[in-house]
């Protein structure tokens, strides 16, 4: 199965300015990999738009899985890929892409 997820960058310039936010949505890999990053927002946008599109790869299986339960981690070769809490043998295939304005993934449940 497969998804697919779009986001615009400006929500979360926004979501910058409120911490609470950003801790809600993201795990502490994530805050840390954006914030490493010069587009801090783009990389939060398209880790939102990863963890949608894995969300919607998995959604016909799955319906108890929350947005909060799917992390986006780089491997050593920057390749992002998708961990689900408590489900060590989900596998997925991730690809994302960014610019200034938007961020796109396509995730697909292998
Ligand atoms: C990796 C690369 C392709 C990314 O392309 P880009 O146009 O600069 O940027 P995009 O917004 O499309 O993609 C960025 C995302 O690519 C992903 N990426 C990085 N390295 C990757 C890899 N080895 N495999 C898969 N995805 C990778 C990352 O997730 C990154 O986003 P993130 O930093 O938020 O995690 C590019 O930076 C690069 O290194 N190119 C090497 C030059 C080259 O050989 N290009 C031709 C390839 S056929």
């Amino acid at each position: 199965m497969i998804g697919i997820d779009i986001e615009e960058v400006k929500r979360f310039n926004k979501y910058l300015k409120n911490s609470k936010i950003i801790k809600r949505i993201f795990s502490q890999e994530e805050i840390d990999y954006s914030y490493s990053k010069k587009n801090v927002a783009q990389h939060l946008a398209v880790r939102f738009a990863a963890k949608e599109a894995a969300w919607k790869a998995l959604s016909c299986k799955n319906r108890k899985i929350g947005i909060t339960d799917i992390k986006i981690i780089n491997n050593k070769y920057g390749k992002p890929e998708v961990f689900i809490k408590n489900k060590k043998n989900t596998k997925m295939d991730l690809s994302i892409s960014h610019t200034d304005k938007y961020a796109v993934a396509v995730a697909i449940f292998l």
